[in-house]
């Protein structure tokens, strides 16, 4: 059964949303779904705007066919092609045979690379090409690797609609709800947009400022990206949180604790620190036990805290496992401009603490790793008291 929504006069989402998906890149959660957005302009030509991933493909067919109506589907265009947009290509290829494809030169290599037979229907675009469907005239505008290098925006000049591709998403499905003033971002999706952000995105923000600036040329009065819910209001908030992230600035001052505890007695140091804090008037801090939470929520979190303590057993005379696995993502992410404390435990040759600030000195960008820190042997006791004073302190002094 077709489900779209109008987004405005003549333009729908025709896209799905997918409930069943467990990891989305089959690597990253998403308890609360995701949805896969593609647009259709029903102008003088007909336009559809990206497909979607294979598990929403049947939704896409049945909402153009209908809103179709028998008329052809001109023109396909694609900002983004990676699967869980593009899978669909070929479906949409295979139904309406004349339709022509509009996307960049690197996109067509992707499509022929992924085996889709594209030959004799694809119209190359690039930065500042315009094209007239009838009553709308769009504009497209280069925007690499936001998330891949082939990926586009377009931008309906007529009614200030713009298909951002990959920007402004977030995982969650849209349960109905398709505008974001049909739900309570702040409240209910913020954690996952931002999650989808800095774990898909997050790598190139200097390609999102590129891109934040190309946008602010524009009088754009719609976002329809290709995740999440659709804008049409506030856009001050959302261009905000992505300056943030995109700049690697902290959207909150706070302590981030993370620990690697094998028997609880390095959590149990990270929770003493923890409590000093809070008595010295810090009170927005959080816990996260490495080997419980998904690193795509610790990465999240570090772009969202100002602060981020590592806590970790040695093991194997090196960083324990989890944790130097959520160190080399936050390399991976270009995560920068954090200050770091460290609490380092070890029942012989304790190297952890070492080893982590070496790490992040060597390979991360724009880290403040204090020199006050906390070595224990095996489980904390009344000597580590003063050194855990000391990281208290200088990590409130930091934050004057
Ligand atoms: Fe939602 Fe980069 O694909």
């Amino acid at each position: 059964m077709y489900c779209y929504r109008k987004v405005t006069d003549d333009l729908y989402w025709v896209g799905g949303n997918d409930h069943r998906l467990t990891l989305f890149e089959n690597i990253h959660p998403i308890p609360r779904g995701v949805s896969y957005n593609a647009y259709l302009l029903m102008d003088k030509s007909t336009v559809l705007f990206d497909t979607v991933d294979w598990s929403a493909s049947r939704q896409l067919i049945e909402n153009v066919e209908h809103l179709l109506a028998g008329r052809a589907l001109d023109y396909l265009v694609i900002n983004h092609m990676e699967p869980d947009h593009g899978a669909s290509i070929e479906e949409i290829v295979l139904r309406y045979p004349k339709v022509k494809i509009i996307s960049t030169e690197k996109a067509f290599l992707f499509m022929r690379q992924f085996g889709f037979s594209i030959e004799g229907r694809t119209i190359e675009v690039k930065e500042g090409d315009t094209r007239s469907f009838g009553k709308h005239t769009v504009t497209f505008v280069a925007a690499p690797m936001v998330h891949w290098p082939e990926a586009m925006v377009t931008f309906d000049t007529t009614n200030g609609v713009l298909f951002s591709a990959d920007a402004f998403g977030s995982f969650g499905a849209l349960d109905g709800k398709l505008f974001n003033d049909e739900l309570n971002f702040d409240r209910d999706w913020i954690d996952d947009a931002r999650r989808y952000y800095t774990n898909i995105v997050g790598k190139y923000g200097p390609h999102v400022q590129a891109l934040l600036k190309k946008a602010s040329t524009i009088d754009i009065k719609i976002i329809c990206p290709l995740h999440g819910p659709v804008w049409r209001s506030d856009f001050a908030y959302l261009l905000d949180k992505y300056d943030k992230w995109s700049r690697y600035e902290p959207e909150e001052k706070g302590v981030m604790i993370v620990y690697a505890s094998m028997y609880g007695n390095t959590e149990s140091a990270a929770g003493a620190l923890a409590a000093r804090l809070v008595e010295k008037g810090m009170t927005n801090v959080v816990m996260y036990d490495v080997s419980k939470t998904h690193v795509s929520y610790l990465i999240a979190e570090a772009f969202r805290y100002s602060h981020i303590v590592l806590a970790s057993v040695t093991y194997n005379l090196g960083i324990y496992p989890v944790m130097h696995n959520y160190l080399m993502d936050m390399q991976a992410l270009h995560l920068q401009n954090r200050t770091v404390g460290i609490i380092e435990n070890g029942s012989w040759a304790c190297k952890s603490g070492t080893l982590m600030r070496d790490f992040i000195e060597e390979n991360m960008r724009g880290m403040n790793v204090l020199s006050d820190g906390v070595t224990m042997a095996s489980a904390m006791n009344e000597n580590n008291l003063p050194d855990l004073e000391s990281l208290a302190n200088a990590l409130m002094d930091s934050m004057k």
